[in-house]
């Protein structure tokens, strides 16, 4: 795809890696308009391309909200060509610390809201010359891992939606690229879960590495992308030897569940 040809609907355009996204695709030349409840964040940016970037306030899990997005893409950018998923939730926490209110609206976000929105703008992307769904997942969408049991079920969830979304729109032009980041430097991860993964030497991404790789990955014309060496070995050993993951990383078990249990975990509410 020609980035400076994309009329881009981009979710989660407050967030670290949305906005990354967003100042890579705007200083392609992308017409962009950033979906996110909050504008603060996006402002300075605003600002710098009055032009090419339009922000539109919308509230993922809600259908006006959603109809509205699909009404300022006609409108502020002219149609669509292009619609990244990018909004997310996460919580570090086990299982049980969570409320079924935590669990449905992280469920509401990460899978409910992309699906609909996605089915919501087809219409406008099947006009299109060539057209993308990007779906932001991440490595705990192939590796399930203590600590983000549901958020794991959401990713599982979008990575499934993609493949099945891709295969069926096999007959038009429309391409579904999957993309999967490891542990990024944002505000997405509670003290607690920047702990675990200092605890066990994770790499952590900066967003803009993200973005970059999100970018290259549309302008090629993908169907996915997965970041980390160390972790797209892990992908392909638990899909392989899944026994042998979950030996490793019951070793963890006891860490995961100190980090998350500790009082300051402030990962329960976003
Ligand atoms: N950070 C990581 O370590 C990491 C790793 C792998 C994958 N990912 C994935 O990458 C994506 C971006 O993550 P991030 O780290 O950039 O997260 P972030 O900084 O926490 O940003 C989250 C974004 O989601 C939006 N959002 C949340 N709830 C929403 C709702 N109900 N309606 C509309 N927008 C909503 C937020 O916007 P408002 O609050 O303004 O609405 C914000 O723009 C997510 O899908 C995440 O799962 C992140």
């Amino acid at each position: 795809m020609q980035l400076h040809d994309a009329r881009v609907v981009l979710t989660g355009a407050s967030g670290g890696i949305g906005m990354a996204i967003t100042d890579a695709l705007c200083a392609a030349g992308s017409r962009v308009l950033a979906v996110a409840r909050h504008q603060q964040a996006l402002a300075p940016m605003l600002e710098r391309y009055p032009d090419t970037l339009c922000w539109v306030a919308a509230d993922l899990t809600s259908l006006s909200d959603r109809r509205k997005v699909l009404a300022a893409a006609a409108e502020a950018i002219g149609g669509v060509n292009l619609l990244i998923n990018a909004a997310g939730v996460n919580h570090f926490a086990m299982l049980e610390q969570l409320d079924d209110g935590d669990i449905d609206a992280m469920l509401a976000v990460n899978i409910s809201a992309p699906i609909c929105l996605t089915k919501l703008l087809l219409p406008l992307l099947k006009q299109a010359d060539s057209a993308m769904v990007v779906n932001v997942g991440s490595t705990y969408g192939s590796i399930g891992y203590a600590g983000y049991a549901s958020y794991c079920a959401s990713k599982f969830a979008l990575r499934g939606f993609s493949e099945a979304l891709r295969r069926e729109l096999a007959d038009t032009r429309v391409n579904v690229l999957y993309v999967a980041p490891r542990a990024t430097r944002t505000s997405m991860n509670s003290a607690a879960a920047q702990a675990l993964n200092d605890a066990l030497k994770a790499s952590v991404d900066d967003p803009q590495a993200v973005a970059s790789a999100v970018i290259h990955a549309i302008a090629g014309d993908r169907r996915d992308l997965y970041l980390g060496w160390p972790e797209r070995f892990f992908v392909r050993l638990n899909n392989l030897l899944p026994h042998l993951v979950d030996r490793g990383l019951r070793k963890q078990l006891p860490l995961i569940r100190r980090l998350s249990e500790k009082p300051d975990n402030e990962s329960l509410k976003p």
